[in-house]
């Protein structure tokens, strides 16, 4: 019928990753859906976790954790030294579960347990699945794929037996791990995270106890009577704990600041002990063409230009890296160097990079304020924005690419009526049309929720639902854009038209899609809400309760209106909506004094982003002035 429709078919199986139509949107929708960029209103994809005890789970937590502000923690986040961290005490931060407790306790450990699980579901398993095993419902659309914690193998160690310590965890908690999509933990407390680092462990030993039982079942053939004997019961424990204990920490050597002439040998170092091979002459990760991971999972060697290491880049984690390589990567571990030669090693491919770098790489948790102003300015009153504090939040695409979009500035302004959100970030080309099944639109989305129990930040879930505001260049163009891009772009056959037409006739008066009544173009008749309302706002209101929820608000509900701006590489999205609403409806009610959680999400057309496919940022904090 509508020659452009099939596009919505096509789209997203592109690169043969994605199916994203089926994710936000039921399939009877689907065959409503105007021409255009349907499939970025699926803003789908990280999608929510359900929680099993809805918000009543972190109040239950024992007040273990008057935190740290979340300022102080962001710190420790960037500057914490894995490396050296892991030579203090690993125990010293395992405060509550390892310790014995006093018998009166003893009550309060089982609770500890109970809620490290339901954390782990919170925020981790939509990633890393349930289960722990790398297959949660997101992980389809990310790149590196998150780790399987019953068989994968740890990266970021620090013994001699790559079995990490709890210091390892904690610290890969704190940072993440810039150059995939693992976010930064930082915002959570010590003692949440301390409950995480349990699960993971617990999730260790089950996932190897599992598969431990299923090779005496499938290599040694004992029967299910031969296991449960007491000397086989004994060995499963003795293997489990092996695997699991973590070994000596590698040494690491005095290390002196670097020098011109340590940086020089480094160089001579890094072709000498092939690290050119791979990572490149110019460090920039170019070397070797095609390489994989133990899973069979592709990847690249590290662009050490960008400064972006999923390990800590400070020098003692770094010597690490380098001499104990990244167990279950391509990146090998240097048995054949001098502690000197590697200690040169770091300080070469810590000058290929600045410490502004490295540190901008972690996504970080940031307060942005809405400031309260007399009047909510528009997208082109640039002077009064320039009064709005600026905040730069940093971004990460799910499907990692090193040149995605790495960080969007935040403004926000209210006069008490009315919420008016900036977001600006760099992108090359403005790519404003999706008209072809080829060619996807920049788009922007900020996601909100407010109440306890942060959910995970892709989608919230039933009990935590979100409101999504959204802004994408295509839908500023009204709903016939497709025509301006494209004058002789018709339908062959309007079937409810007396003005049918064919292919060849492109230019006969009355061919046009604007020409046709409504019952032509069926998503306009039956008052589908994603069809853009008018020209002009680019906005659209969203809500959410986890997966595959992604549904546009009833046009009486749309109060969000977006209007963006490319200009010099630089996008420009400014986003209005009244600060109070009347009901849960048309979205999330705020006020001035008040706050909200808020994310955002960044599609790149020029690079096919859509749906799942965007950079992300981390949950923010939103506070509106007085
Ligand atoms: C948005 C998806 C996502 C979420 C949410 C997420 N992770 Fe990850 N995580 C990943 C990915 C992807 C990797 C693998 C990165 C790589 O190897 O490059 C990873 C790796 C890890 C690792 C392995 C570190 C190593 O040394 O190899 C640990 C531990 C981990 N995550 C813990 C957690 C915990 C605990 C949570 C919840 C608090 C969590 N993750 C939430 C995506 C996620
Ligand atoms: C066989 C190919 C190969 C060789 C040889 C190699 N690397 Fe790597 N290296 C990799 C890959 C692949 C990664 C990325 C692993 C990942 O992201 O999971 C990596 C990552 C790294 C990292 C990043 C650590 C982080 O925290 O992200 C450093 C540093 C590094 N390599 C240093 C070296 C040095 C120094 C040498 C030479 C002594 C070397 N590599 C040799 C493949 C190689």
């Amino acid at each position: 019928m509508i020659r452009f429709a099939a596009r919505s078919c096509v789209v997203g199986t592109t690169l043969g990753r994605v199916s994203p139509l089926a994710l936000g949107l039921p399939a009877r929708r689907r065959a409503f859906l105007r021409p255009s960029p349907v499939h970025l209103l699926a803003w789908a994809l990280l999608i929510g976790v359900t929680l099993p005890c809805g918000s009543g789970c972190r109040r239950s937590q024992p007040a273990a954790n008057p935190a740290k502000p979340a300022g102080a923690q962001g710190e420790s986040a960037s500057s914490s030294d894995q490396g050296a961290a892991a030579t203090d005490s690993a125990k010293g931060t395992a405060s509550e579960p390892g310790v014995a407790a006093p018998a009166e306790e003893q009550p309060a450990a089982e609770k500890v347990a109970a809620t490290g699980s339901q954390l782990f579901s919170r925020h981790c398993g939509s990633c890393h699945g349930e289960r722990g095993d790398g297959k949660g419902i997101a992980a389809a659309y990310l790149f590196p794929k998150p780790r399987d914690f019953r068989t994968g193998r740890f990266r970021l160690t620090s013994t001699t037996n790559s079995v990490p310590t709890r210091e390892d965890l904690h610290a890969v908690l704190l940072r993440g791990m810039p150059g995939s999509s693992m976010p930064s933990w930082a915002h959570l407390s010590q003692a949440e995270r301390d409950l995480l680092v349990d699960e993971v462990q617990r999730i260790r030993s089950e996932g190897i106890r599992e598969s431990y039982l299923a090779q005496l079942k499938e290599e040694e053939e004992l029967t299910d009577e031969e296991i449960a004997a007491d000397e086989v019961q004994q060995a499963i424990e003795e293997h489990v704990k092996t695997a699991t204990t973590p070994g000596e920490n590698s040494a690491v050597p005095e290390m002196a600041a670097a020098s011109p002439e340590s940086i020089e040998r480094g160089k001579g170092w890094y072709a000498k002990f092939v690290c050119i091979s791979c990572h490149g002459e110019t460090g920039k990760g170019d070397g070797a063409e095609r390489m994989f991971d133990d899973d069979k999972t592709p990847t690249r060697p590290r662009d050490f230009t960008l400064g972006i290491f999923k390990g800590n880049p400070d020098p003692a984690s770094l010597y690490r890296r380098i001499s104990l390589g990244m167990p279950g990567t391509p990146m090998p571990g240097s048995s054949n160097m001098t502690p000197e030669q590697m200690v040169d090693l770091v300080h070469y491919i810590r000058s290929l990079s600045t410490e502004e770098q490295r540190q901008a790489a972690v996504l970080k948790r940031e307060k942005i304020v809405a400031q309260r102003v007399g009047a909510v300015p528009g997208i082109d009153q640039a002077e009064a924005w320039s009064q709005a504090k600026a905040v730069q939040v940093r971004t990460t695409p799910l499907w990692w690419r090193p040149g995605a979009a790495a960080e969007v500035t935040v403004q926000a302004v209210h006069d008490g009526q009315t919420l008016a959100v900036r977001l600006s970030w760099a992108d090359a080309t403005g790519d404003e049309h999706a008209l072809r099944s080829e060619s996807f639109e920049d788009a922007v989305a900020m996601e909100l929720y407010q109440g306890e129990a942060e959910p995970f930040l892709g989608m919230g879930s039933m009990a935590s639902p979100v409101d999504v505001w959204f802004w994408d260049a295509d839908r500023q163009h009204g709903e016939i854009a497709a025509e301006k891009i494209n004058p002789n772009a018709v339908a062959d056959v309007y079937p409810f038209s007396e003005k049918g037409v064919a292919g060849t006739e492109l230019s006969r008066p009355g061919a046009r899609m604007a020409d046709q009544p409504d019952i032509s173009l069926p998503a306009r008749a039956t008052g589908n809400q994603i069809v853009p309302r008018s020209e002009g706002s680019g906005g659209s209101s969203l809500q959410v309760g986890g997966p595959r929820t992604v549904t546009f608000r009833i046009p009486k509900s749309q109060l969000v209106v977006a209007q963006g701006e490319w200009k010099d590489g630089r996008w420009t999205v400014v986003m209005t909506r009244p600060l109070a609403v009347p009901s849960a409806e048309e979205g999330l009610s705020l006020e001035p004094g008040g706050r909200a959680s808020v994310a955002l999400a960044v599609w790149d057309g020029a690079h096919a982003d859509r749906d799942g496919q965007k950079s992300i940022t981390i949950w923010q904090d939103l506070e509106l002035e007085r």
